[in-house]
C-alpha cells in the first residue's frame, strides 16, 4: 500500500505534492519521489522533459531541494515496498528509456514478470526490481506504436492508455506524466484513487487526506476509469469502451485526521476492514520453487515467533500437520534458544515488522545451527530478510495500530498458501474465493458481545484444534487494547484447572464451528454453562443447537471450514475493538506496548 499524489494548476506542483506525501506517510514510508513538468513546455513536445527526484527514506526527512523542482504539473509517491527492497532506484516515479514518461503506482502488477521478460527481449533496459517499471516501458512501447500509426495528441494518449489497461493484470492506481501531453493521466483498477477539484487547480491521490487541505470537492473514480486532468478541467473515460463518463463530485467535510483513517475513528477499525483484500493479496502469490523443495525435504518444520505472529505459527501447525503430514513445532522466539534443533529441521520466522529482536535472535541461532531458514514478513528490506535464505511476503501494507489485525490475517494467508502448495492444492479454491465471505463477516455488529465483555474482569476464550490458537489470538486482542484480563485456553483444558475461575461474571467466548471437534465442544459449552458462565458462541451459519445453548450466538457466514477460521478471527477482532471503544481506551496505542519490540 503506497501513497500517491498528483497536482496540476496555478501553483508550483512540487511543494503541494511534498505536503501531500507527508499526509500519506501512514500508507508507506520507506522511499519517496516526484516528477514534475512545466505545462506550457510540455505542450510544446520538443520542450524540456520531466524533472524527477527520488530517494530512499521518509519524505518528512527530505530536504528543501525536493520542493524546488520547477513545474505546475506533477506526481509524487511515498512507498511501501512490495517488489524490490527500499532504495533510490526502486523508489517511484519510474521512467521509460527516454525519460519522457514517468509513472507512480499503488497496487500489484501480477503479470509483471512475463511483461518484463518480453520488454527486455524487445530491447528495453530496466533499472529497478519493481513491478511498476514495466508500466513506464509499456507506455513507451504503446506511444511509439501510436506514433507509427500517425496518432497525435489525445488520440495518441488514448491508444497508449487503453493498450496499457488491456495488458496489465492485477491492481493499480496510476498517475502518469507523458512529455508532450499537457496534463496528468490517472488510471484506477482495484486500488483507491480519488480526484479533487480546486480553484484553477486539480488533485489526485490514493485517498482524500492530501486533497482536503485544498478542497472538499472530491470525485471518486470507479474501477477501469481513466481520467485526464487538464488546465481546462477533468475528463473521465471508462475502459474498454473509451466512452466519456460522468462521475459524481461530492463535498466531503472530513478533517485530515479522519481522512487518514478512511473515516473510521481508529486505524485498527480501518485495518480490520481492509482484511478481505489483504487476505486475497497475500494468499494469491506463487511460492518460489526452491523454497518449496527445501520445505519438502525437511524432516520437520519449526516456527519461531512472538505474540500474534506466534499464534499464526500455531495455526500453521494445525493445518500443516493435518493436510501435509509434516511434523511442526512452534516455539516462542524468546524461549527457542533453550531447545535442541532436530537434524533436518527447516525454521520459519514469522514477524510482521521483521525487526522483533527475539525472533531475529532465534532465526540467527537456527541459521548458525545449519538449518535452512525462512521468513514470513510484511516489510521488504527488514532485518529478518537479511538473515533468511527464503522470504515470503505478507501483503498487508503498513499496519499503524499496535494491535495486529490485518498483519495476522496476512500471515495466516501466506502460511495457508504454504500448506496449500505442500498439500497439492488443498483448499486453494476455497481460499481464492474467500473475499465475499470476509466482506459478509464485516457486517457483524459486535455491540451485543461487547456489552457483555466490557464490565468483565476476566474473560476466557476457548476452542479446539485450529481454534485453540485462534482463541489465544482473540484473547490477546482483548487484553492488549481493553486491559481486561483475557485468557485463551484449549477447551479440553478448562476442566484441568481454569474451571475454578468460572463465575456468572466471567464470560466465555467459544468458537464452535461444525467441524470434527463440534460434538465435544458442545459438551464443553454445556459444562461452562452449568457453572453459570455466560457463553458467547461463534459458530457455523444455521446452527440451531448452538444458538439454543449459548447466551449470545454469532453465526459465521456460510462457507467452508477453512474460511471460517479467518472469519471467526475477524469476529474476535471486532469484539475486542468495540469493547475497547466502549471503555474509552486508546485503541491504536494501548498503554505499555510498542508496535515493534526491537529489544530482547
Ligand atoms: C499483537 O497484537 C502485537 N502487536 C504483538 O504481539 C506482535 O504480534 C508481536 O510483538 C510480534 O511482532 P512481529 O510480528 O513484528 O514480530
Amino acid at each position: 500500500m503506497c501513497g500517491i499524489v498528483g497536482y496540476t494548476g496555478k501553483r508550483s506542483a512540487a511543494p503541494v505534492i511534498v505536503e501531500g506525501l507527508k499526509c500519506l506517510e501512514y500508507r508507506g514510508y520507506d522511499s519517496f519521489g516526484l516528477a514534475v513538468t512545466d505545462c506550457e513546455s510540455a505542450a510544446k513536445s520538443d520542450a524540456g522533459g520531466l524533472a524527477v527526484i527520488k530517494k530512499q527514506g521518509r519524505i518528512s526527512d527530505a530536504g528543501r531541494d525536493v520542493t524546488l523542482l520547477n513545474g505546475n504539473t506533477g506526481i509524487g509517491h511515498t512507498r511501501w515496498a512490495t517488489h524490490g527492497v527500499p532504495s533510490d532506484v526502486n523508489a517511484h516515479p519510474h521512467t521509460d528509456c527516454t525519460g519522457d514518461i514517468a509513472v507512480i503506482h499503488n497496487g500489484i502488477i501480477e503479470n509483471y514478470a512475463e511483461l518484463k521478460r518480453s520488454l527486455i527481449a524487445e530491447g528495453h533496459t530496466f533499472k529497478s526490481e519493481t513491478d511498476t517499471e514495466v508500466i513506464a516501458h509499456l507506455l513507451e512501447k504503446f506511444c511509439n506504436a501510436a506514433d507509427a500509426d500517425g496518432l497525435i495528441g489525445e488520440e495518441r494518449i488514448d491508444f497508449a492508455v487503453k493498450s496499457l489497461m488491456e495488458t496489465l493484470e492485477g491492481s493499480f492506481a496510476l498517475l502518469i506524466l507523458i512529455r508532450g501531453f499537457s496534463g496528468l493521466i490517472a488510471i484506477k483498477r482495484f486500488s483507491p484513487l480519488v480526484l479533487g477539484i480546486g480553484d484553477e487547480e486539480l488533485f489526485a491521490s490514493s485517498d482524500m487526506t492530501p486533497i482536503l487541505e485544498h478542497t472538499q470537492k472530491i470525485l471518486f473514480l470507479e474501477d477501469d476509469d481513466y481520467a485526464y486532468l487538464m488546465p481546462e478541467g477533468i475528463r473521465v473515460f471508462s475502459y474498454p469502451s473509451g466512452d466519456a463518463v460522468e462521475r459524481e463530485v461530492k463535498t466531503v467535510d472530513w478533517d485530515v485526521e479522519s481522512a487518514k483513517k478512511g473515516g473510521y475513528d481508529f486505524f485498527m477499525e480501518k485495518e480490520i476492514f481492509e482484511q478481505p483484500a489483504v487476505f486475497v493479496n497475500s494468499f494469491r502469490q506463487s511460492i518460489d520453487d526452491k523454497a518449496v523443495s527445501v520445505l519438502k525435504k525437511a524432516s520437520s518444520i519449526t516456527v519461531v515467533a512472538c505474540g500474534s505472529s506466534y499464534h499464526a505459527g500455531l495455526v500453521f501447525r494445525y493445518l500443516a500437520e493435518k493436510y501435509c503430514k509434516i511434523p511442526v513445532r512452534v516455539e516462542i522466539a524468546s524461549e527457542f534458544l533453550n531447545f535442541a534443533i532436530a537434524k533436518g529441521t527447516a525454521v520459519i520466522a514469522v514477524t510482521q515488522s521483521g525487526e522483533t529482536a527475539d525472533t531475529l535472535a532465534a532465526l540467527r541461532h537456527a541459521k548458525a545451527s545449519g538449518c535452512p531458514v525462512f521468513a514470513v514478513t510484511n516489510v521488504l528490506g527488514s532485518s529478518v530478510t537479511r538473515i533468511a535464505d527464503h522470504v515470503l511476503y505478507t501483503r498487508a501494507g503498513p499496519e499503524i495500530s499496535v494491535a495486529a489485525t490485518k498483519s495476522f490475517i496476512a500471515q495466516c494467508a501466506v502460511l495457508m498458501r504454504i500448506v496449500s502448495v505442500l498439500g497439492k492444492g488443498i483448499f486453494e479454491k476455497e481460499l481464492f474465493e474467500i473475499y465475499p465471505v470476509l466482506e459478509e463477516t464485516l457486517l457483524f455488529d459486535p455491540a451485543g458481545a461487547s456489552a457483555v465483555c466490557k464490565d468483565a474482569e476476566n474473560i476466557f476464550y476457548v476452542g479446539r484444534g485450529v481454534y485453540y490458537p485462534i482463541s489465544l489470538e482473540g484473547a490477546l486482542k482483548m487484553k492488549e487494547i481493553t486491559y481486561i484480563h483475557a485468557e485463551g485456553c484449549a477447551a479440553g483444558e478448562l476442566k484441568h484447572g481454569p474451571f475454578s475461575l468460572l463465575t456468572p461474571e466471567t464470560p466465555v467466548i467459544a468458537v464452535c464451528t461444525k467441524d470434527a471437534s463440534y460434538p465435544v465442544m458442545i459438551s464443553n459449552i454445556k459444562e461452562m454453562k452449568a457453572r453459570g458462565a455466560p457463553v458467547i458462541a461463534i459458530g457455523s451459519a444455521g446452527d440451531k443447537d448452538l444458538k439454543e445453548i449459548a447466551d449470545i450466538f454469532i453465526p459465521l457466514p456460510k462457507s467452508e471450514n477453512i474460511c471460517e477460521v479467518i472469519s471467526a478471527t475477524i469476529i474476535l477482532q471486532m469484539i475486542a475493538c468495540n469493547t475497547a471503544v466502549l471503555l474509552g481506551r486508546d485503541v491504536d496505542k494501548p498503554r505499555n506496548l510498542a508496535k515493534s519490540v526491537t529489544v530482547i
